[in-house]
């Protein structure tokens, strides 16, 4: 059977830019006075643990072509995105689900960003979590817009994060040795709130070296793809988090980046949809996820037989966004 192919990736219109407006900056404080209100009431907690029962943990694979991927095969990941600690969850309901991640022995962990939701403190919640988490060639993470919008001090977010054993790649990369083969793993700062730098976070990647890119928003891909990075991992969209029809009425992606595969001469996107939620304790259309990668050799240099999703409804999103 022909693996599925991801979505081909439009050609992106004007700057790539997501910079906030004051106007969004307002609108973005008064959707987290919600949050914090609704977090108050004992429903909403209830509500939040029926949506985390919903949690999907996929195993996907990805089929790098590269001659240097040869020992890279069965080097499996997860991808743990937007957590949102403390929207509607405790350091308990974390650890538990932390300790799945555990069971399932990724060789790596890779935090994708917005890990706390509306109060720096909520990063403290991961105490406790992380420490339930060994994997060999370690965890890693990249901030997302609430880790710096609601965080005082991404300093300080990073410096908590690598006392518990997380690696912070901001603007940087590093290589991760597995047996003979290597690979650059690397990580870019948000694009709404940071400033990410494709060229820092590449920079000491060998020739041939396979790629994987960890940036929060996925409009970032064109940049990664341009500078051939196979694999790009994002999260920020929730895959719509309420979607009605099929459709979210409410987009994070000015290309349509929703969740899924996508691709651009080769390059991979997979946009996750994260682990917590936003505003309120619901998603509709968009269940939690925390896909596993699998990385495969590849047999030939061929765009076609690149990856293969092993989901049931591996469609991603392809629709149009404003
Ligand atoms: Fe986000």
């Amino acid at each position: 059977m022909t693996p599925p192919k991801g979505a081909k990736a439009p050609i992106p219109i004007g700057p790539l830019t997501g910079k906030r407006t004051p106007l969004r900056r307002l609108f973005a404080r008064t959707c987290a006075a919600v949050n914090r209100t609704l977090d108050l009431l004992p429903g909403s907690r209830w509500l939040h643990g029926r949506v985390q029962r919903t949690l999907e943990m996929p195993d996907l694979e990805l089929r790098l072509a590269a001659d240097a991927a040869h020992g890279l095969d069965g080097l499996r990941l997860a991808f743990v995105s937007d957590v949102h600690a403390g929207s509607f969850m405790n350091g308990r309901d974390l650890a538990a689900i932390f300790e799945r991640i555990a069971a399932a022995r990724p060789d790596l962990v890779l935090f994708g960003g917005d890990l706390i939701n509306t109060r720096e403190r909520e990063l403290l919640l991961f105490r406790d979590a992380l420490a339930r988490l060994e994997p060999r060639h370690g965890m890693f993470a990249v901030p997302g817009n609430h880790d710096h919008f609601f965080g005082r001090d991404i300093g300080l977010w990073t410096s908590f994060l690598r006392s518990h054993g997380v690696e912070v790649l901001l603007n940087r990369g590093r290589r991760i040795v597995h047996g003979e083969a290597t690979l650059w793993l690397a990580g870019v700062d948000d694009l709404t709130e940071g400033e990410p730098d494709i060229a820092g976070a590449l920079a000491g990647r060998r020739d041939g070296e396979p790629a994987i890119l960890l940036s929060h928003h996925p409009d970032f891909f064109f940049e990664a793809a341009a500078a051939g990075v196979e694999l790009t991992l994002s999260g920020h969209t929730h895959g719509g988090q309420i979607r009605v029809a099929g459709r979210a009425p409410i987009h994070h992606s000015r290309f349509g980046y929703e969740q899924g595969w996508f691709e651009v001469d080769g390059c991979r996107l997979y946009v996750g949809r994260g682990v917590g939620v936003t505003v309120l304790p619901l998603r509709i259309g968009a269940p939690p996820e925390i896909p596993f990668v699998t990385l495969r050799a590849g047999v030939e240099c061929s765009a076609d037989a690149a990856m293969l999703d092993r989901r049931a409804d591996p469609a991603p999103s392809r629709s149009p966004t404003a």
